[in-house]
C-alpha cells in the first residue's frame, strides 16, 4: 500500500475515545466482568409499540423500494406539521430533509453551508461530533467556553466576541449534550440578534427537546422571528426521544434553497434514509403524547437520583441539568499527582470499580466526567455506590 494512501480528511480524525472507553467495557465484559455502564448516549427503553407496528405494515405493504432523497412526501409532511404544532415553525415540507439520523442533519447542513476557511461558533462544553465535521467540511471550529456558574448557559458577549469576518456559523445544542444545559427565550433572542447582525447561518440541535425537567418549555430559535428563522437550520429527530437511536431517523428544516441543496447533496451521498424506519417515523410523531411522557418521567426522577449521588460523593459536584439524560460531574478536586486529568480517572474507575463513564475532555470539558442517567435507577446506585467506594482508595 501506499504509505500515503488515506486522505488528510480522514487522517485528521481520531479514534473517537467514547468508543475506545465501550469498548474496553465491553471486553471487560467478554472477560466475566460485571460491568456496569453510565456511559450510553442513547434511551434504554424500547421503540414504543405503534412505531414498530408501522414498521411491520410497512414491509408487509411493499414499501422497501428507494424513497426520493429528501423522504418520503407523507414523512416530509409529518415533520412540518410537527414543527408548525409544537415548535412554531413554519416551514412547507419542501423546506424538509429527512436524514440517517440526526448526525447526518448536522452533516449535511454543514456541508450545504461551510467552504473551506470558514470558521464556525461552537460552545464548550459540546458533542464532540460537531468538530469533527466542522473539519471535514473544511471549516474551522471556534470554541466559546460555558462556564459552570452560569449553568453552562452561554455568555452571548463571548459568543460575539468570538466573531471574525470568517465566522459563517454557530451551533446551537440546547438542551445541550453533555450539561444537560437549556437556555431562556431571551438568551436565544440575543444570540438570533447577534446572528442578524453579522449575518450568520445558525445550526440548532434540538434533537433533546421533549427530555426536559422541572417544567422546562423549549423554545426552537426558528420560531422567534421570519428573520431568525431565514438563517436557522433546525436540527432534529427519532433516535432520542422515541428511543429510536437504531433506526436512523433524524430530518432538517430550513429555507427552501438550502433544504435543496442537502437533498443534493444526499442524492449522491446515501440517497433515502431506509423506508421502513421512514414509515416508523411518522408513526412516532404522531405518537400519543402519553408515551412520550411516561419515558420523560423515568428520566426526571433519575436525574434527581442521580444528582444527588453525585453531589454525595466528597470532591464530586454537577449543575442540575435541565434536559438531555447525561450529568457532567465536575472531578477537579478528586485529581492526585498519579491520577492527574480526567481521562486517567475514567481509565481507573473502569479497571477498579467497573464502570463505565465518559471523559469530559472529549466534550472540551476537562477535570469533568460524564455521567448518564440512560439506565434503570438500581443500575445508578449500584454505579455510583461503586464509584464512591472506590475513590477512597484513589492512588496518590
Ligand atoms: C447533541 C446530539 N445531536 C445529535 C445526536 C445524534 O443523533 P442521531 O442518533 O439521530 O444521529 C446526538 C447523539 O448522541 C447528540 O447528542
Amino acid at each position: 500500500m501506499p504509505t500515503d494512501a488515506l486522505a488528510l480528511r480522514t487522517q485528521a480524525l481520531k479514534a473517537s475515545p467514547t468508543l475506545a472507553i465501550t469498548a474496553k467495557a465491553k471486553k471487560l465484559r467478554a472477560e466475566g466482568h460485571n460491568v456496569l455502564s453510565l456511559a450510553a448516549g442513547e434511551p434504554d427503553f424500547n421503540t414504543p409499540e405503534p412505531i414498530c407496528e408501522a414498521a411491520v405494515k410497512a414491509m408487509t405493504d411493499g414499501l422497501t423500494k428507494y424513497t426520493p432523497s429528501a423522504g418520503l412526501p407523507s414523512l416530509r409532511e409529518a415533520v412540518s406539521e410537527k414543527l408548525a404544532r409544537e415548535n412554531g415553525i413554519r416551514v412547507p415540507p419542501e423546506g424538509v430533509v429527512v436524514t440517517c439520523g440526526a448526525k447526518h442533519a448536522v452533516f449535511g447542513s454543514l456541508m450545504a453551508l461551510i467552504d473551506p476557511g470558514d470558521e464556525v461558533i461552537v460552545f464548550a462544553p459540546y458533542w464532540m461530533t460537531y468538530l469533527d465535521q466542522i473539519v471535514l467540511a473544511g471549516g474551522f471550529p471556534v470554541i466559546v467556553e460555558a462556564k459552570p456558574q452560569d449553568g453552562f448557559a452561554p455568555s452571548v458577549q463571548a459568543f460575539e466576541q468570538a466573531i471574525t469576518p470568517r465566522t459563517k456559523a454557530v451551533i446551537l445544542n440546547f438542551p445541550c449534550n453533555p450539561t444537560g444545559a437549556a437556555v431562556t427565550r431571551e438568551w436565544l433572542g440575543q444570540a438570533a440578534a447577534i446572528a442578524a447582525r453579522h449575518d450568520l447561518w445558525v445550526l440548532s440541535d434540538e434533537i433533546y427537546e421533549k427530555l426536559v425537567y422541572d417544567g422546562y418549555e423549549p423554545v426552537s430559535v426558528a420560531s422567534l422571528s421570519e428573520e431568525t428563522a431565514s438563517r436557522t437550520i433546525t436540527i432534529n429527530g427519532c433516535s432520542k426521544t422515541y428511543a429510536m437511536t437504531g433506526w436512523r431517523i433524524g430530518y432538517l428544516a430550513a429555507p427552501t434553497r438550502v433544504a435543496q441543496a442537502v437533498s443534493n447533496l444526499q442524492d449522491q451521498v446515501t440517497s433515502n434514509a431506509t423506508s421502513i424506519a421512514q414509515a416508523a417515523a411518522v408513526a412516532a410523531l404522531l405518537l400519543p403524547a402519553h408515551i412520550v411522557e411516561s419515558m420523560r418521567a423515568e428520566f426526571e426522577i433519575r436525574r434527581d437520583l442521580m444528582v444527588g449521588l453525585v453531589r454525595d460523593v466528597p470532591g464530586m459536584s454537577c449543575t442540575l441539568p435541565q434536559g438531555a439524560f447525561y450529568v457532567l460531574a465536575n472531578v477537579k478536586q478528586l485529581l492526585t499527582p498519579a491520577i492527574d486529568d480526567d481521562c486517567r480517572l475514567a481509565t481507573w474507575l473502569l479497571e477498579k470499580a467497573q464502570v463505565a463513564t465518559v471523559p469530559g475532555s472529549v466534550f472540551g470539558a476537562p477535570g469533568t466526567l460524564r455521567l448518564s442517567f440512560a439506565c434503570s435507577q438500581e443500575q445508578i446506585r449500584d454505579a455510583m455506590a461503586r464509584i464512591r467506594e472506590a475513590l477512597c482508595n484513589l492512588p496518590h
